[in-house]
């Protein structure tokens, strides 16, 4: 008999089979068991007749326990009614391990026991296929990449400086009261890696210390961070839309059954995968702010509230450009004959998700730079290098950072983004 994972089943229909996995629920008669089974690969119904696999084989099965591990030897048949539209009927069946106690059961439970319990949540239905969407994902952005001869790049995640404000910095003590901090962004040295590459992106955690406990923030998310040399703000925007545009089309056309697990209309996320995303200025936003009834003054930044009203007047993401200077990071081009606003943008959301990308176009002039970094009050030493890269052919460049969890969180329907992270690290949890 040939071991197949449950995924692969639909290709062996008629063949005996042996499945090794776990049992996720059974019920019984005297004559007949049904076994749900999941092996990682997908779950599968096994159907065991006491005719047939004799009577202790059936008191085994019967016996079993929430997540014991069992080895089932079975033919293949074809079932329309089941989803993955195959059934194993069972012929011989052992237990590999016990299950004793398994305490997520059948029964509901609070976000907080399931977090508290998230290293076990991890085997259900919904976190697997969250996790699944995940890989797709991230697969999916280094696709984009190397197809348009990208280089990855990794960044430093012990840092001399800030790069995003020092609001949420998580400073830690390295050797001898000498301080690092932990990396909010791997821009700067993306910037570093433009000039060497031409065309680069980091991948990897980021750190901020939130304090704020809402569903869009985590102190430890994953953000890709592309950065190319010669680019400019109108480009950048192009390269942001073109890239979540591929990412829901990957999802949609490979991940079909996992979004319909979550109960996600894929209808919702077709728009989305068309590119073609409305683009408003800052300006526009606020006129389109105070005409559904909540005014912001100039000059102020978006909160929550503000970006949700934005982000569910289109049935795609929008890009938000040409934010005032005052509010956005010190390392950004001012608008040609307009300093008062930079060359940026930001993308949001449809359904209330947020802002999923922040991006802009890199001061390159080395004299207004280091007057920007005095104005912030940044540690000049720090940043010697990276004025460096504004001293040797310092040429135009842009780019930007898709965080992974709220592009996730909006593509899968989940309102939280501790639920599309492997182990959240948040205010308010540490553990598992
Ligand atoms: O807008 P941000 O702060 O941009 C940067 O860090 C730039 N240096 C990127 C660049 O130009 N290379 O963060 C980028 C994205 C946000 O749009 C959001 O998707 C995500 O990172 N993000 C968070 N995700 C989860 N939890 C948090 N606390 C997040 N903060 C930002
Ligand atoms: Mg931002």
């Amino acid at each position: 008999m040939i071991p197949v994972r449950i995924a692969a089943l639909p290709d062996h229909v008629g063949a005996q089979v042996e499945v090794r996995g776990w049992l996720t629920s059974a019920r019984s008669s005297g004559k007949i068991a049904f076994l749900q089974l999941r092996d990682g690969s997908g779950f599968v119904q096994a159907v065991v007749s006491r005719a047939d696999v004799g009577d202790d084989a059936f008191a085994l099965a019967r016996g079993l326990t929430q997540e014991s591990a069992v080895l089932v030897r079975g033919e293949v048949r074809a079932d329309a009614r089941s989803p993955s539209g195959v059934e194993l009927f069972v012929l011989g069946i052992e237990q590999l391990a016990g299950s004793a106690h398994y305490p997520i059961t059948p029964k509901e439970h609070g976000v907080d026991f399931l977090m508290e319990h998230r290293h076990l949540h991890l085997r259900h239905r919904g976190p697997w296929a969250i996790m699944r969407v995940r890989d797709e994902l991230e697969r999916a952005i280094h696709d984009f990449f190397a197809e348009r001869g990208f280089v990855r790049f990794d960044a430093p995640f012990f840092m001399p400086t800030a790069v995003e404000g020092t609001t949420n910095l998580f400073e830690i003590e390295l050797f001898e009261e000498e301080k690092a901090y932990l990396s909010q962004s791997g821009q700067l040295y993306a910037e570093a890696g433009a000039f060497a590459l031409g065309a680069v992106y980091t991948f990897g955690p980021t750190f901020r210390a939130e304090k704020s406990k809402t569903r869009r923030h985590l102190l430890e998310f994953w953000m890709v961070e592309p950065e190319v040399a010669f680019l400019e703000h109108d480009g950048n925007v192009a390269l942001q839309v073109e890239l979540v545009a591929y990412l829901v089309g990957r999802v949609l056309e490979r991940q079909a059954r996992a979004l319909e697990l979550l109960g996600r209309d894929p209808r919702r996320l077709e728009p989305s995968a068309e590119g073609g995303f409305p683009r408003l200025s800052y300006d526009e936003a606020l006129a389109l702010l105070a005409d559904a009834g909540t005014p912001l003054e100039w000059g102020e930044d978006f909160g929550a509230p503000h970006e949700t009203l934005l982000g569910e007047r289109f049935d795609r993401p929008v890009v938000i450009e040409r934010y005032p200077t005052a509010i956005k990071a010190f390392y950004m081009e001012p608008v040609p004959d307009d300093p008062s606003r930079v060359l940026c943008n930001d993308m949001l959301a449809p359904e209330g998700y947020g802002e999923i990308i922040g991006g802009s176009q890199r001061i390159h002039d080395l004299a207004l730079l280091e007057r920007r970094i005095a104005e912030h009050d940044l540690p000049r030493a720090a940043f010697d290098w990276y004025l460096d890269l504004r001293r040797y052919g310092s040429v135009p460049h842009s780019g930007f950072g898709l965080g992974i969890e709220r592009t996730l969180a909006w593509i899968t329907g989940v309102h939280h983004l501790r639920e599309v992270i492997p182990f959240p690290r948040m205010l308010t949890r540490m553990y598992p």
